[in-house]
């Protein structure tokens, strides 16, 4: 395919002023991942083998992201604009035929997009092939002026910014996406011609394209089908709409793929979520980060999980709080759940509601349902734990851990002190504090014995009642009403 034969660049050493942040723009996050990771992404998706990205603002942080997708950096310090960012690149080009360039900010594009505007460029052997889109408000955005005015011409004769738009220009919808192709050969010889005309004393990448349509080259654009592709996100609540058009995106790919979801518009679906068939998604879920559901599973209303990877069969009861964690099959959780990290949950184990569990694994149909903090534990296979079990695995200075064997009972409020073991097929009583081993197959009981005191209590009772009588000769009298009187007082009350 031609994408062998281009070099991918990406602009991504602005600041973005009118973000109103101190973190670079490329570094704001849409659809779970920043913008220079999404785009980054979508040029891999070519079959490009040389991505390029110019980094500036937060140089470093940048760099991080995209190397390990396989992109090299190139620094631009200085940032003079959008053409300059591409000459400082120009080293790192090189000789290859085609050069691509996108910006590192409209995280939208699809790979398959980008495929088909190589196409077309390599196909018509045009000079710079320009993806535009026709956006119903164009404000902020360069406009396509086409040769003889007429989009149909299929020609470009120059980009205008915003800023340089003449009166009879404002009325142009087709815009520039910053996303072109360029003929190496033809592009070098215009970007060096590029001057900084301009209020921001910049170099325009935009100002490359009238020379070279002006010295009779093929100037020529594609207009993107779904404009949606292009949004650049230059502030806040350009930022917000491309993060729920990505959500919109995601949950009609889980929908796809025979997912049911209870209000798509209200769940939040990162990019690389999967999902198997027959999988119910409840309202206001969020799948984050790498979440893998199998089929069949059931998120109840609520639910937040990131990172989590679950087996076909699953229920998440609504409310349920599930990070970094994996589920065996037909296994049941929830509401009100909360897995901090690192659990493993056998096949067909239960966790119920308000039980808190981080570093555990709990074996095969083991249980803990109610009111629990399970911390740094191995539980076996058919263990019960009871109601407002609690493992204390920190002893103030290290972290312990509680082992437990398979079929095991332990009695609802048992503190198990860690470290600790309690044997295959053992018994804790309820409410006992467990310090030491239990051995397998025993019975612990760990707190204080009852003692019945019989008659206590209505002792007690009749020793109150007699120290009451006293004080109720000390209440104040009723006055004493002659016998009119009282008959006046009992209408009244009626
Ligand atoms: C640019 C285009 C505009 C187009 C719009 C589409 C120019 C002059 N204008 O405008 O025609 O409609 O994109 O989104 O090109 N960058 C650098 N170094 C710099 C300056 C910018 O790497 O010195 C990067 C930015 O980080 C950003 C990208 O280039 O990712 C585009 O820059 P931005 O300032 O957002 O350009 P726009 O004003 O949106
Ligand atoms: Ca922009």
């Amino acid at each position: 395919m031609a994408s062998n034969d281009f070099v991918v660049v990406v602009l991504a050493a602005g600041k973005g002023t009118r973000l109103k942040s101190n973190v670079a723009k490329v570094l704001h996050r849409a659809g779970g991942r920043t913008l220079v990771e999404h785009v980054v992404h979508a040029c891999k998706g070519t079959g490009a083998r040389r991505i390029c990205v110019v980094v500036g603002h937060q140089a470093d942080e940048v760099t991080a992201l995209v190397s390990p997708i396989g992109a090299k950096t190139v620094l631009q310090q200085p940032q003079r604009g959008t053409g300059h960012a591409l000459l400082i690149a120009r080293r790192a080009i090189g000789s290859a035929k085609y050069v691509m360039v996108l910006p590192g900010d409209a995280p939208l594009v699809r790979a398959e997009t980008l495929k088909a505007l190589m196409r077309a460029h390599v196909e018509s052997g045009a000079a710079a092939t320009l993806l535009t889109a026709i956006l119903p408000d164009p404000t902020g955005y360069g406009r396509i002026v086409r040769q003889g005015n007429d989009p149909a011409s299929g020609r470009v004769a120059a980009i205008v910014e915003q800023s340089q738009l003449a009166e009879n220009q404002r009325e142009i919808n087709e815009v520039n996406s910053s996303i072109y192709c360029f003929t190496s050969a033809k592009l070098w010889p215009v970007m060096a011609r590029l001057r900084p005309n301009n209020a921001h004393h910049e170099l325009y990448l935009t100002d490359a394209i009238a020379p070279l349509a002006a010295a009779g080259e093929a100037v020529m654009a594609q207009i993107a089908s779904d404009p949606a592709e292009i949004l650049g996100c230059n502030t806040r609540a350009e930022l917000a709409e491309v993060d729920r058009t990505f959500r919109r995106r995601a949950a009609e790919a889980l929908m796809d793929s025979g997912v049911s979801i209870q209000f798509p518009e209200s769940v939040v679906i990162d990019a690389g979520v999967t999902a198997g068939p027959d999988t119910f998604i409840g309202a206001n879920v969020q799948l984050l980060g790498r979440t893998k559901l199998g089929a069949n599973c059931t998120i109840g209303a609520g639910s937040i999980l990131s990172d989590m990877t679950l087996a076909d069969g699953v229920l998440v009861k609504p409310y349920s709080v599930l990070n970094a964690s994996q589920v065996a099959s037909n296994a049941q959780i929830g509401p009100f759940s909360h897995f901090r990290e690192h659990v493993v949950l056998g096949e067909k184990a239960r966790v119920g509601n308000f039980v808190e569990a981080k570093k555990v694994v709990l074996g095969r149909r083991a249980k803990a349902m109610h009111l629990s903090y399970l911390g740094d534990a191995k539980i076996g296979d058919e263990t019960n734990i009871g109601a407002g079990t609690i493992t204390c695995n920190y002893d103030g200075v290290h972290k312990n851990p509680t082992t437990i064997g398979r079929g095991v009972f332990i009695g609802s409020d048992t503190a198990l002190v860690a470290p600790v073991r309690v044997g295959d097929g053992a018994y804790v009583a309820a409410g006992s504090v467990i310090s030491e081993n239990v051995p397998a197959d025993a019975l612990a009981i760990a707190r204080g014995r009852q003692t019945n005191k019989p008659g206590w209590a209505r002792a007690r009772r009749r020793e109150l009642a007699k120290s009451e009588k006293p004080a109720k000769k000390n209440r104040p009298r009723r006055k004493k009403l002659s016998p009119r009187k009282r008959v006046v007082r009992k209408t009244r009350r009626r």
